[in-house]
C-alpha cells in the first residue's frame, strides 16, 4: 500500500464516510453473504459523496481529447473515420433481451441497449478513453513548455524537440491488461518509454501485443495490488517518471467520463428519451472502479437524477462493494472476507477499490451487484448467439444485473460492454467454445437481495 497521503491535492486515506452503517444488521448480513460467494444485489440508493469533484473536469478532458484528435487520426488509422475521436456506437439488443428473459424467467421492463466499448478504437476497451487522455495530458504539458500556445499539437508532438523530451520521461502503470494496452499503445507512439507492470491474471496475448507496440512489460507473480504497488514504487524515486495511478487518478477518471457527453448525442440521435418518466439505467463492470466510476461521474453530469448507475463485480473480487459497505474504501481487501480475488474476468480481478471512486463517485451509484464466473462465461455465448457480438468475460458482467433492479416499462437499460475486439482469433474461438458449454449447462444461481 502507498504511504502517500495526498494525490492531486486530494486526501488519499481519510475518515471513512459510512462507518455508521457497519453495525447495521443488514450490512453485516450483506458482507456475510458476499464472503460466502453467493451473488448479491445491494440496492442501496444514491447518497452524498465524501468529496465533491467539479464537473468541469469532464469538459476539460473532452476539450483535450478534441485538441489531440488530429494527432490520433494521423497515428491510429482506426480513428481516421471518426477524425481522431475515440468513441464507440450504441445498439439495441432485442434478441438478447428475449433470450435472457427466457433464462431468468421474467421480462425486463424497458428496452435493452448495448454500449460497444468492446469496439473502442486504439485499444478495444473502456480503459481507452481514460488511459489515452492521461497520456495526452502529460504530452500536452510538455508541449506547453516546448512550444507555448501552439495550436497545432500534431506538429509539436511529431517534432524532434518534443520526442527528445518524451524519451527522457518514463511512464509506468500497473494493469490487469486493458489499461496497460491503452497506455502502452499511445505512450510509445508519442516517444515515452513505457513500462507496464502486469498482474498474474493478465493474459499472455495482451503482454505480447504490448511488447509489439514497443512497451516494456514487467510480469508479476502476484495479483493486481502488487503490480500497481511495484509501478508506484518504481516512479516514486525518479523525478522524470510519471505514474498512471489506476487507483487514484483524476486524469483517468475525467477521460472515462467523456463517454457520457457523447452518449447524450447518441441516445438523442436514436430518439431515446431520458427524463423523469424515462429513466436510464446503466450497468457497468467494475474492477478498481476507475472506468465505471468515471463513466458514472460523466453520466451524472449529463443526465442528473434521470440516470441510475449500477456496478457489477465478480463474486470472487467484489472490492468496491466491500470498500463502500464497510466504509474502509481502499483499506478493505477481498482477502479480508476470505475471497481469492481470482476470476476468469481478468479485467475485474482486483483486490482493493480506488479510494478516489469510493470518495467522489460511489454516492452516485444506485446499486452494487456480484456475478458468478459461470454466468460471465455463459453470457459470452448469449451475446454472440443473440447479437453476433463477441466480448471478453469481464465485459458481460453488467448484463444480468438489469433483471435485478426495479424499473419501469419506459426505462432504457444500457449494458456497458467493456472489452473484446482485440482478443486474437485462437483465444476467441477457445473462449466461444467454453462459453457454449457454460451456456448449455447453465443454471440460474440463487441470489440474495439487500435493500
Ligand atoms: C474489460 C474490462 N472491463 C471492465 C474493467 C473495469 O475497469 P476498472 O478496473 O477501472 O473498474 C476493466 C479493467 O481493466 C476491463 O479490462
Amino acid at each position: 500500500m502507498s504511504t502517500q497521503t495526498k494525490v492531486h491535492g486530494l486526501p488519499l486515506y481519510h475518515a471513512p464516510a459510512y462507518t455508521e452503517e457497519v453495525s447495521h444488521m443488514s450490512l453485516a448480513r450483506l458482507l456475510d453473504t458476499v464472503s460466502s460467494s453467493v451473488p448479491v444485489d445491494w440496492l442501496r440508493g444514491t447518497r452524498p459523496n465524501a468529496i465533491d469533484l467539479s464537473f468541469d473536469l469532464v469538459d476539460e478532458a473532452a476539450s483535450r481529447l478534441d485538441r489531440c484528435a488530429p494527432w490520433l487520426a494521423k497515428h491510429f488509422p482506426d480513428t481516421a473515420a471518426t477524425h481522431g475521436i475515440i468513441e464507440s456506437p450504441i445498439q439495441r439488443a432485442p434478441k438478447l433481451r428475449e433470450h435472457v428473459d427466457s433464462i431468468v424467467g421474467h421480462r425486463l421492463k424497458g428496452d435493452l441497449w448495448l454500449k460497444r466499448d468492446d469496439a473502442l478504437p486504439i485499444s478495444g476497451s473502456i480503459k481507452a478513453r481514460g488511459g489515452i487522455h492521461e497520456v495526452l495530458q502529460l504530452a500536452m504539458s510538455i508541449a506547453d513548455e516546448i512550444a507555448p500556445g501552439a495550436k497545432d499539437l500534431t506538429s509539436v508532438f511529431d517534432d524532434a524537440a518534443f520526442r527528445s523530451r518524451a524519451a527522457r520521461t518514463m511512464i509506468a502503470v500497473g494493469s490487469t491488461g486493458n489499461l496497460g494496452l491503452s497506455i502502452g499503445t499511445v505512450g510509445p507512439e508519442l516517444g515515452f518509454p513505457t513500462r507496464v507492470h502486469m498482474s498474474v491474471d493478465a493474459k499472455a496475448w495482451k503482454k505480447q501485443l504490448l511488447r509489439d507496440k514497443g512497451a516494456c512489460v514487467i510480469e508479476h507473480e502476484g495479483l493486481f495490488s502488487e503490480a500497481i504497488a511495484a509501478a508506484r514504487e518504481e516512479t516514486a524515486s525518479d523525478a522524470h517518471a510519471y505514474f498512471v495511478d489506476d487507483e487514484y487518478s483524476l486524469g483517468l477518471l475525467a477521460g472515462y467520463a467523456v463517454a457520457a457527453l457523447r452518449l447524450r448525442g447518441q441516445l438523442a440521435a436514436a430518439s431515446v428519451v431520458v427524463d423523469e418518466y424515462h429513466p436510464l439505467h446503466v450497468y457497468l463492470p467494475c474492477g478498481v472502479g476507475g472506468g465505471p466510476g468515471g463513466v458514472s461521474f460523466g453520466l451524472r453530469y449529463v443526465f442528473g437524477e434521470h440516470v441510475h448507475c449500477h456496478f457489477v463485480e465478480p463474486v470472487a473480487s467484489p472490492c468496491m462493494l466491500i470498500g463502500v459497505a464497510t466504509g474502509k474504501g481502499h483499506g478493505a481487501s477481498c482477502y479480508d472476507y476470505g475471497l481469492s480475488g481470482r476470476t476468469l474476468a481478468d479485467g475485474l480481478a482486483v483486490q482493493r477499490p480506488s479510494q478516489l471512486v469510493v470518495d467522489a463517485v460511489s454516492g452516485m451509484v444506485d446499486s452494487f451487484h456480484t456475478v458468478d464466473d459461470q454466468t460471465l462465461l455463459a453470457a459470452v455465448d448469449w451475446f454472440w448467439e443473440s447479437e453476433g457480438v463477441f466480448v471478453e468475460p469481464s465485459a458481460t458482467a453488467g448484463l444480468t444485473a438489469a433483471w435485478q433492479v426495479d424499473s419501469v416499462r419506459q426505462a432504457t437499460h444500457l449494458v456497458w460492454l467493456t472489452g473484446g475486439s482485440l482478443v486474437p482469433k485462437a483465444q476467441r474461438e477457445a473462449l466461444l467454445s467454453s462459453a457454449r458449454n457454460a451456456a448449455k449447462s447453465y443454471v440460474v444461481p440463487i441470489r440474495c437481495r439487500f435493500d
